[in-house]
């Protein structure tokens, strides 16, 4: 399977893929984290990255298209993978159509994700993740069994990402309408894109996407 979920920050990209990524037994690829990993390596492309990513903005293109390049060519994408915040511009989408077509990959489906700007920021606002393993929470939607520990690993370390600030997330949803959102119409017209509603529980968001998924006959993983 080869997925696209697309959606502003906050619309739940992360979660819906982290659960698609076990029962469809296909790799996540979140170009956020694979960017992260280079800031905290302090990479050549990390020292780039980051006064963009803090203030909010995208990085090159050129530098996420030879990231997913080389990324989707991995053993663990042999049985497919989702796509998590990339493309994210119409040059992007351009690229990756070209990498797929000359390894005569046909993407399945791309997933929006619609979520109302106001609950984008409360979501955001509210997110955390366990320090040690990098499971999400949240404040409000999503606090750990026992607060203060992991309900993953145990850790009791938890992070939150300098981005997640009120005023670069809004400086992240107008880089998103900008840069983002016409990848929208470029997806409709190959006849790719699907919309579910992001803002249902995220039980129900995981059930609609795998409605999508049936629909065009892609199977979740042994069955
Ligand atoms: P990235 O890490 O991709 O951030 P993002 O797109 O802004 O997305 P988020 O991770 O903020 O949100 P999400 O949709 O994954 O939501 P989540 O599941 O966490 O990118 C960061 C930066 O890297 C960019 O700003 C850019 O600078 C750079 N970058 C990355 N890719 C790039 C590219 N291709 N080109 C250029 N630059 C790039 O959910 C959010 C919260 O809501 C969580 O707490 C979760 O628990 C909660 N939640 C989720 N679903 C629900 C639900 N249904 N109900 C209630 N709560 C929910």
């Amino acid at each position: 399977m080869e997925l696209i979920l697309l959606g502003p920050p906050g619309a739940g990209k992360g979660t819906q893929s982290k659960l698609l990524e076990t029962r469809y037994g296909v790799a996540q690829i979140s170009t956020g984290d694979m960017l992260r990993a280079e800031v905290k390596a302090g990479s050549p492309i990390g020292l780039e990255a980051k006064s963009v990513m803090d203030a909010g903005g995208l990085v090159s293109d050129d530098i996420l298209v030879r990231m997913i390049g080389d990324r989707i060519h991995r053993p663990d994408c042999a049985k497919g993978f989702i796509l998590d915040g990339f493309p994210r511009t119409v040059p992007q989408a351009e690229a990756l159509d070209k990498m797929l077509h000359s390894t005569a990959v046909d993407l399945d489906a791309v997933i929006e994700l619609k979520v109302d700007e106001a609950v984008l920021v409360e979501r955001i606002s509210g997110r955390f993740t366990c320090g040690t393993c990098g499971t999400g929470y949240h404040d409000k939607f999503k606090l750990p069994k026992k607060l203060g520990v992991c309900d993953a690993c145990g850790g009791t370390e938890f992070i939150r990402r300098p981005d997640d600030k009120a005023e670069t997330v809004h400086a992240r949803l107008e880089a998103y309408n900008a840069q983002t959102a016409p990848i929208l119409p470029y997806y409709k017209a190959q006849g790719r894109l699907y919309a579910v509603d992001g803002m249902a529980e995220m039980d129900e968001v995981e059930a609609q996407i795998e409605a999508v998924l049936r629909k065009i006959g892609v199977p979740p993983a042994g069955v």
